[in-house]
Parts: C-alpha cells; structure tokens; sequence
C-alpha cells in the first residue's frame, strides 16, 4: 500500500522545526507504524539523511516509550492501542499522515517524535510508591483484599506512562497519570497508611512541573491506550484533599531533588519529612 507520512523535524528545541513530507510506496499493510518508520529511516540513512528519531522499547504495548500524535490523535485512530500496536492496514490507501510529538510544556522536545517526560517520573519518586520493611516475603493470604478492589487497583495500575493523555488535553493535565498512579496505591491495603502523603506530594510536584488542572474535558481516557477511566481522578481529589486537610499544620514547600537526573529542576521538599 502507499502512504505519504509528513513527519516533524526538529533538530532540538532551539531550532525550528517543520513538517517534511515522506511518501512511502511499498507499505507492508501488517506492518506496525513503528514498522513502516524503520523502512523509512533505513532509506534515509542509505541516502544518508537524518534518519527520524522515535521512542520504542517493548513494541507490544507494555512499556510506554512509543507515542506520538497521527492526525491529530494521541497514538493514532484505533482505540486502545499504542502506536507500536497500531497496524498501517487501519489507514487508507494513498492517505496522508501527519506525526507530531507530544505537544506540553512539561514535556520539551528532545528530537523529531521524541520528548523529554521526565516530569512523569519525578511525580511518581514525589510520592508514587509504598515504604515497606522488606524482609521474607508475607504469607499471599495475610491482608485480604477484595475482588472489587483488586480489580480497581489493577485497572488503575495498567497505566504505561505514555503521556498521551497529557497530549490529548486542552490544559495539558496529567490528572489522569497521577490519579492512576495514586489511585493503583490508595485502593489497595498496603498504600492505605500513606495514602495522604502521597497524594499531596504527587499533586504537589504534577503542579510545580507545569501541568494544566483538569476541567473534565474527558479527551485523557479517550486517547488512553490502556483505558484508565477518569474514577482514578476522583480518587486523587479525594485523597488530596482529605490529606492536605489532615496535613494542614505541615507547609508543604520545596522537595529536595531526588537523583542526579533531577538536579537543577524546581523540586519541592516537605521540610517535616
Ligand atoms: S493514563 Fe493512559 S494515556 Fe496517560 S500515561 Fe497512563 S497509559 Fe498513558
Ligand atoms: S514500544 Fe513499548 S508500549 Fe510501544
């Protein structure tokens, strides 16, 4: 099959960047969109041109790497599903795509398709864990769960990190990432004991990282590929704000950097912590 892929170019964030267009005449149609990318960088690079720069890892829908806009939809026309899953057999025969990066402030172009979404893992070493003694492992049976919220945490849980439901929304909101990575916590036994401080210090730093609040548009969980539905944001207001209310003679202010990648960026640290 024949596609025209129209791809933007940008060297770096200082640069401007275009769009520059690619026709592709011999498009395996079971190939993925990843796929069709690398026929076209192996032309380039045998022409001796930059070759596109993407983010891949797992290619099956697991590792949240891939992701960019294809016409103006986060991971492309097929509902939940990545790009690197996306087959060129969902588009038309002669039809022109148009692939663009994530496009958010808290997420700065690397290159071409790739972005830097380092913000995402800043918000999760604010709070996005659960603090245990480790030790032998515990019997399975030793907290009981329920199946309903077992359920609810693995559904929140599924979320990849992709950053598509940032792209997809007017303000640029990572509600639904936080709430998720919250909510997959909160629910269950085990995150319950810091349930307040984790909410609070991951609103905190999704905040100072410059994402947009969330005004229930919907597009996040519409372009989601793992379909994480928008409860998971009334879990995180929830928690949020009953946490800053039982948190409120604790001023939360600046987080200490982390790790050496976090260095130099605005981090709050809770000095009662
Ligand atoms: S909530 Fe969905 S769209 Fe957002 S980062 Fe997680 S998997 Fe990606
Ligand atoms: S490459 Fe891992 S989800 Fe697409």
């Amino acid at each position: 099959m024949r596609v025209v892929l129209n791809i933007w170019r940008q060297k770096n964030t200082r640069e401007k960047g275009q769009f520059v267009s690619y026709p592709m005449d011999n498009v395996n149609p079971d190939m993925s969109m990843l796929e069709c990318l690398d026929v076209l960088n192996e032309e380039l690079i045998e022409k001796g041109e930059d070759p596109v720069a993407f983010e891949h890892d797992c290619r099956e829908g697991i590792c949240g790497s891939c992701g960019f806009m294809i016409n103006g939809i986060a991971h492309g026309p097929l509902p939940a599903t990545t790009v690197c899953q996306l087959t060129m057999r969902h588009f038309k025969e002669g039809e022109e795509l148009l692939l663009e990066p994530w496009r958010a402030r808290p997420f700065p172009l690397i290159k071409d398709l790739v972005v830097d979404r380092r913000s995402f893992d800043r918000i999760i070493a604010s709070g996005g864990y659960i603090s245990v003694s480790t030790g032998s492992a515990p019997d399975g049976n030793a907290i009981l769960v329920s199946k309903e919220k077992s359920d609810r945490a693995m559904d929140a849980a599924a979320c990849i990190g992709c950053g598509a439901c940032v792209a997809a929304c007017p303000n640029a909101s990572a509600a639904l990432f936080t709430g998720a990575k919250i909510a997959h916590l909160g629910i269950l036994p085990q995150g319950k004991p810091e349930s307040d401080r984790r909410a609070v210090r991951m609103v905190v730093q999704m905040n100072e990282e410059g994402f947009g609040g969330c005004t229930n548009i919907g597009e996040c969980t519409g372009v989601c590929p793992k379909e994480i539905p928008l409860e998971v944001i009334a879990a995180m207001n929830r928690d949020y704000i009953r946490g800053a209310w039982r948190q409120r003679d604790i001023q939360i202010t600046r987080q200490k950097p982390f790790t050496e990648w976090s260095t130099g960026s605005k981090l709050k640290t809770d000095p009662a912590r």
